[in-house]
């Protein structure tokens, strides 16, 4: 068991609810940080009532003051950050051609510079400490694309880059950053994108992409959870830089 302090953005619904209920039974301390702070405070209390511990804290990743207070506060309440999962994402699903400059500012913005402006602000305290885990959350989108989400696709790819490189960086500091890259996930999101690519149909939507996975079934958030413990335990301490697919091998490469 940890008792190391994690910090799990867009950590109240989905994929990162998923994360943060795992670290919180491998005994990690969790923030669980989201814009929705009324669902972010329902999953906290969840972790704790299975015997876990953890808090919320209200965060918007696209506002660089809202990030660096919910550092301060969660650094205040639980102590220094050791291990950062940056999940929060969010999409829209149109041909490349009909997206707008404005809808592109605003996926980088989530999915790429989000995670970049919390690694701002708590890389160099790990690396003064000596520790740190860095674990970032792609998708599989980023590795082979798909279709109706082309920006979103180059976000989650420079995401994997940009760990990569990170990892270099600071590979001499007891830091190590991976990224994690969930398939198609049964979450909140995944139903909204099915329920209007499928015109209100969302399970014939959803059939459509379990045929692709050779394991036929979507991911669920229980499934990508424990792939983030592992990059987060203290074990992994080697293992820096890669990228793993959890997607019931629709991604192997
Ligand atoms: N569901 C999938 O099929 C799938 C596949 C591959 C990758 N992913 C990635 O997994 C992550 C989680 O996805 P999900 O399906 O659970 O999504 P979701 O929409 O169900 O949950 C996302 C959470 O992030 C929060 N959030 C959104 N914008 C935020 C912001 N600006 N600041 C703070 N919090 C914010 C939301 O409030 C929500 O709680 C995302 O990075 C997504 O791109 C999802």
């Amino acid at each position: 068991m940890s008792n190391r302090v994690a910090l799990v953005t867009g950590g109240a619904q989905g994929i990162g609810k998923g994360i943060a209920t795992a670290l919180g039974a491998d005994g990690f301390r969790v923030a669980v940080a989201d814009l929705n702070l009324a669902v972010a405070e329902e999953t906290a209390k969840a972790i704790s009532a299975a015997g876990g511990e953890a808090i919320a804290v209200e965060v918007d990743v696209t506002s660089t003051e809202s990030v660096q207070a919910a550092v301060a506060t969660i650094q205040h309440e639980l102590g220094p950050i050791e291990v950062v999962v940056n999940n929060a994402g969010w999409d829209d699903f149109m041909p490349f051609v009909k997206t707008t400059p404005e809808f592109w500012d605003k996926i980088l913005d989530v999915n790429f510079k989000g995670a970049l402006r919390v690694i701002h602000a708590v890389v160099p305290g790990m690396a003064e400490r000596g520790f740190g885990r860095v674990i970032n959350i792609g998708s599989d989108a980023g590795r082979v694309g798909s279709s109706m989400e082309a920006v979103y696709s180059g976000a989650k790819g420079g995401i994997i880059a940009f760990t990569k490189t990170l990892a270099r960086e600071v590979a001499g500091k007891g830091i190590t950053a991976n990224t994690v890259c969930p398939g198609p996930t049964d979450t909140p999101a995944l139903r909204k994108f099915a329920d209007g690519a499928g015109g209100g149909d969302a399970e014939k939507v959803i059939a459509g992409m379990t045929r692709a996975v050779p394991m036929k079934r979507l991911g669920t958030p229980e499934d990508i959870g424990p792939a983030v413990a592992f990059f987060a335990s203290d074990g992994a301490g080697f293992v820096t830089g890669q990228t793993l697919s959890v997607s019931g091998g629709l991604t192997m490469a």
